[in-house]
């Protein structure tokens, strides 16, 4: 009889589970088990602390809703959403826009809109700006008929999730760019925001004494045929947590200016932000989306239930 102590029992599991026939779920879950196993040894864990964590991860998932996904929220605080983006990208054969999160707020069936309007379909306060720029391809070329999705909070830093009736839309929407792969397109400048702290994603970072803040920013979910799809944020320039971002976000390439004046704006006196996106060519199957819409996340649970 094998003797099961604290050093035997990772290769027990994963011996046992080495009987999954799918190749690449045998290899994550391996790594998931060695990887567990080693950090509960490292700060050699104790039942206290596991039942804690177990509550912890109960809670989160208590949270989840049509409406709000905790875990991708924790995914996002703890850096792994970041580091999901990077791996992604670092996969590209041919360089594109950077990938950033899509965070808990994306919701598919936006809107579509004509070149030039607004995506801000309820009254702000907020100060206009207009956006405008190419979708390219890896050699600059325009793409036609990009399909560009928008989504960001408004001038009080919330998203329409957060304010009205969440089945209500607003802030948010999608474009498709003209023959020559400009797009261009009406908002309202978003301010930044502090996570939900209502559930146990802000009580973790409240026990971090981390300030919880996203710099403001502008959400884009970009795709053509052929082209591999990016889902990246524009962040603006001067925002006082632009270095500090609770999720990590930032990069230096996807820190936008808002222009007073720029001559070539399509919009007279508005200030403008101009940002180019580029595609890189498409490759293999799966998605470049770090994240999707929570109602999307709850169906995919409910039917696995059923
Ligand atoms: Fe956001």
């Amino acid at each position: 009889m094998r003797v099961i102590d604290e050093n035997t029992i990772t290769d027990a599991a994963i011996e046992q589970m080495a009987s999954t026939p799918n190749p690449r779920l045998r290899q994550i879950m391996e790594a998931a088990v060695r990887h567990l196993h080693a950090f509960a040894r490292e700060v050699d864990l104790t039942p206290d602390e596991w039942i804690e964590g177990i509550k912890f991860l109960t809670a989160t998932g208590q949270m989840c809703s049509a409406y709000r996904q905790e875990f991708i929220l924790l995914s996002d605080t703890m850096g792994l959403s970041s580091l999901i983006n990077s791996l992604h990208d670092r996969r590209a054969t041919e360089a594109g826009t950077k990938s950033s999160l899509l965070g808990p707020f994306y919701r598919q069936d936006s809107p579509t809109f004509e070149l030039g309007e607004s995506i801000a379909t309820k009254a702000h306060g907020g100060p206009e700006i207009g956006i405008y720029g190419r979708v390219t391809d890896g050699a600059g070329k325009g793409v036609p008929h990009a399909s560009i999705e928008i989504w960001q909070p408004d001038e009080d830093g919330d998203y329409d999730l957060q304010k009205h009736d969440p089945k209500e839309m607003d802030l948010r929407g999608r474009f498709f760019t003209d023959a020559e792969g400009r797009f261009y397109l009406r908002t309202i400048r978003p301010l930044g925001y502090m996570i939900p702290m209502d559930g146990p994603v802000g009580d973790m970072i409240r026990a971090q004494k981390r300030h919880g803040y996203r710099p403001a920013h502008i959400h884009f979910l970009i795709g053509a045929p052929g082209y591999r799809e990016v889902v990246t944020a524009l962040y603006i320039a001067g925002d006082e947590h632009i270095e500090s971002d609770t999720v990590f976000g930032v990069t230096e390439s996807l820190v936008a200016h808002v222009q007073d004046r720029d001559e070539a704006s399509p919009f007279n006196g508005m200030p403008v932000i101009r940002y180019d996106f580029q595609l890189g060519a498409v490759q293999g199957a799966g998605s470049g989306r770090v994240g999707a819409d929570p109602s999307q996340i709850l169906k995919k649970t409910e039917a696995a239930a059923d």
